[in-house]
């Protein structure tokens, strides 16, 4: 619908009425604290609030006649509730406006859907540390330059993974904390001249702070950036994974094979399995990244305080939220889905020249300087390369040629010793990989522990639906 026979330029409402329970929470929280505060009378307020829970219903149940004519979720709410309760609905607005009421909306929105997220990333990082645990033994190839370099486990390859997806974890807790905020009281951007107990809203409202400066409260977005940047970066994190789970079921590798739900066939090539889950979150990082540079050069040129530009916010992180709860969730598939090809890894991690650090480290054991070991092993490896032969299909009197230090105990020399030996902190033996498994695990029940006595066993039991929902 066109606005007052213009044009709907300045109209947000069909992507802001995504925020409505907000707004009335925060209109209840608020109208509740006006007639505490005796700003405005009890039975007023009374009938406010039985008019919000009623346009509640109407929305939820697709009955209330949004209306292009008022611009926002925050105008349509008020206009309906005019037409229900009468003039009354006037004071709802007391000590108010619209800036700090959107930058209040805007907060709840984030604190709600970075909870969402973390029982995502927590999903995904289970998946993870389930096949780790389970496929603990399987020994692949590890690269570098997407070069076969040395042997490691499966697990610990993946643990990688988890590594990072906790530390994006910690990210998005810091969003929860930077989102904590609760700024009604800080009116157009001046504060208020009110009686307001603003305590009491930030309480009902769930919040553990309240805003510090009315000027900041309402034209302050990092709060938003940060979640838009631990959204970039977790996305990146994600693509990352996906790259490698595309190249994994590649015919060139074939170390896995995806499940049927997160591929899809050609319509020409009848062979075909494309693994389209993992490429489309691998090409929606880009939105993300995006999303995260508007609202960055939205921002960088406002004068305080609130400026219509902040309107520009929501899409940007509606889109972001939207888009990486779906990519969490389909990594989150895949990967407990996905089949393992255990001959294919174990078959790479033990062929071609792959050992080839160990034999230089077992020279160094026999006396020789590493640099000189470096270049006898670069030698045979050069060799079995032209040869179309294994470092492993060496005869030692073949070895014996390139250096005499060697004898038969070079054989012993194995993928699965080449795993063990790596036997330090952060290595990839068996059991430094074990330790990170459980200690993993361990994080997790810290985190949600601390994040309990912050935010209550509420947002941690939503945390642990959403986790056990999705654990497939
Ligand atoms: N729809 C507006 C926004 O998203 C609400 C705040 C409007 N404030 C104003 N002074 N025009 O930012």
């Amino acid at each position: 619908m066109m606005k007052k026979g213009k044009s709907n330029f300045t109209v947000s409402i069909r992507y802001d009425k995504r925020l409505y329970d907000y707004d009335i929470r925060g209109s209840l929280a608020h109208v509740h604290m006006l007639s505490k505060a005796g700003i405005i009378n009890e039975s007023d307020a009374n009938e406010i609030k039985k008019g919000l829970d009623l346009i509640r219903k109407e929305i939820e149940s697709d009955k209330f006649p949004w209306n292009a004519d008022f611009e926002d979720v925050h105008m349509n709410i008020e206009k309906r509730l005019t037409e229900i309760i009468g003039d009354i609905a006037g004071q709802m607005h007391t000590a108010r406006s619209r800036n700090d009421q959107v930058a209040l909306d805007m907060r709840l929105f984030v604190k709600d859907y970075t909870t969402e997220i973390l029982g995502e990333v927590y999903s995904l990082i289970n998946a993870l540390i389930n096949i780790a645990e389970t496929k603990g033994k399987i020994a692949m190839p590890g690269y570098t330059h997407l070069q076969r370099g040395q042997p490691v486990l499966l697990s610990h390859h993946l643990l990688a993974y988890v590594e990072m997806l906790n530390r994006d974890a910690e990210r998005f807790w810091q969003v929860l904390h930077s989102s904590d905020v609760m700024p009604l009281g800080s009116g157009a951007m001046a504060g208020s001249p009110y009686p307001l107990d603003r305590e009491l809203v930030a309480k009902q409202l769930g919040f553990n702070r309240i805003s510090r400066n009315s000027m900041d409260a309402v034209s302050d977005r990092d709060f938003l950036l940060d979640l838009l940047s631990a959204s970039s970066i977790a996305m990146m994190h994600l693509s990352r994974l996906c790259e490698e789970l595309i190249l994994w079921s590649s015919d060139e590798f074939a170390f896995i094979k995806m499940s049927d739900e997160y591929t899809t066939g050609s319509s020409m090539m009848p062979q075909k399995r494309n693994p389209d889950y993992a490429e489309l979150t691998r090409g929606r990082t880009g939105r993300v990244y995006g999303n995260l540079i508007s609202l960055l050069t939205t921002m960088k040129g406002l004068p305080l305080t609130y400026n219509r530009d902040l309107q520009e916010d929501k899409e940007a992180v509606f889109d972001t939220v939207d888009t990486l709860i779906g990519c969490l969730d389909a990594c989150a598939g895949m990967v407990s889905n996905m089949e393992i090809n255990e001959t294919a890894m174990q078959g790479a991690a033990a062929k071609g020249a792959l050992l080839a650090t160990d034999y230089a480290d077992y020279l160094v054991s026999k006396g020789l300087p590493f640099r000189k070991a470096h270049q006898v092993i670069s030698s045979i490896s050069e060799r079995a390369l032209s040869e179309n032969v294994d470092l492993k299909d060496f005869k030692l009197a073949d070895l014996k040629k390139f250096s005499e230090l060697f004898d038969e105990d070079i054989f012993s020399i194995t993928a699965e010793s080449s795993i063990e030996a790596r036997d330090v902190f952060g290595g990839t033996a068996k059991n430094r990989v074990n330790d990170a498994i459980e200690y993993n695990k361990l994080r997790i029940t810290q985190q949600l522990d601390q994040a309990e006595k912050l935010y209550g066993p509420e947002l941690v039991s939503r945390i642990n639906k959403i986790q056990s929902s999705t654990s497939r």
